[in-house]
């Protein structure tokens, strides 16, 4: 099982639209992917499900990554996130011809309050390194996740909040790799600088908690995220080429040392704006222009390489338009 978490700085560069549709084209092509929607906005969410739905079967039944959270008690084990796992039934339809899994553990528009509650058992936003509760608070997503059957997924996709507070960083303790989507513009790219440097200081600091505490407790496994690269979105063409700006930005995004991958996203209001009405992301809609659906195509096929998946058989992704 490997686990991706898709993190940023900022909001509104791709998060969601990534893990939705990276998600749903590996679970199209016969595998088994678990998607967990960790941002209050719940976009991710939404994408899969209509609100009135959401409210009555998920929210009011409290099936929700807050509800879980909720449940914390102090010094125990992270109760299991089997019961909070939804199968959205339109993407099931539209994935079930290869095979494949496709499941999501919905957000709540209040989760915020964990964001909080859990910043204050932390003892506040500054203070928390040498608290009782660090690893409770910062292993309890990776437990929960542990406490799945070991094969249920191939792929588990974190959709993460748009700021790296504590559910981000729990999301970082639950991982093996980090996406970092951003748009081709200077202020992403200086987001992008700033991402790294909180990750690698959250990664330094909870290893270094964990050999401080080392004789006190289990042993805690040390983090080393991998970061998988940087996923352009929203590229901006003229006359069907790329803009010569983007060339700049790829060579400031390459100075931060992180690899940025050949396939981008073109923008496409088209291809984006309409399809959370639709609870299926653009990757599986006709309505997508060619253009975009082949970019998403190589997209998911980068992935794979760069996440040393490349067995799961990517060539089934084009298969699915006779076109691309
Ligand atoms: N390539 C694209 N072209 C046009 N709009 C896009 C593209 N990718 C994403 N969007 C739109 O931009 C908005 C922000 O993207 P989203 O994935 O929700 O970002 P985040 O999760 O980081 O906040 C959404 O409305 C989405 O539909
Ligand atoms: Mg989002």
């Amino acid at each position: 099982m490997k686990v991706v978490a898709v993190a940023s700085y900022k909001g509104g560069v791709g998060k969601t639209t990534l893990t939705a549709n990276i998600g749903t084209a590996i679970a199209r092509l016969g595998k088994r992917v678990l998607m967990v929607d960790l941002d209050p906005q719940a976009n991710l969410t939404f994408s899969f499900y209509r609100p009135q739905v959401w409210r009555t079967e998920l929210a009011d039944q409290r099936r929700t990554v807050k509800a879980w959270f909720e449940t914390w008690r102090p010094d125990t084990t992270a109760p299991s996130l089997q019961g909070y796992i939804t199968t959205p039934p339109e993407a099931a339809e539209a994935i079930s011809a290869g095979g494949g899994q496709l499941d999501l553990i919905a957000s709540h528009l209040a989760l915020g309050d964990v964001e909080m509650d859990l910043t204050a058992r932390l003892g506040g936003a500054q203070a928390h390194r040498s608290t009782r509760h660090y690893f409770d608070v910062y292993q309890r997503l990776s437990h929960g996740l542990e406490s799945l059957d070991a094969d249920a997924y191939d792929l588990v996709v974190i959709d993460c909040p748009p700021h790296f507070g504590v559910v981000t960083r729990a999301a970082i303790a639950a991982c093996d790799h980090v996406l970092i989507p951003a748009r081709p513009d200077l202020l992403s790219t200086l987001g992008i600088e700033h991402m790294l440097g909180k990750l690698s200081r959250f990664v330094w600091e909870f290893n270094r908690v964990a050999e401080l505490q080392s004789g006190l407790r289990p042993a805690v496994k040390k983090l080393d995220p991998r970061v998988l690269g940087v996923v352009l979105i929203m590229v901006q063409y003229y006359r069907g080429r790329p803009t010569s700006f983007l060339r700049r930005h790829i060579d400031q995004i390459d100075e931060l040392g992180v690899p940025v991958f050949t396939a981008m996203l073109r923008a496409s209001n088209r291809a984006f704006a309409g399809s959370a009405d639709a609870q299926l992301p653009a990757v599986l809609s006709m309505e997508t222009p060619y253009e975009v659906a082949r970019e998403l195509v190589d997209l998911v096929e980068e992935f794979l390489r760069r996440l040393g998946a490349s067995g799961l058989g990517s060539e089934g992704l084009r298969g699915w338009r006779g076109d691309i």
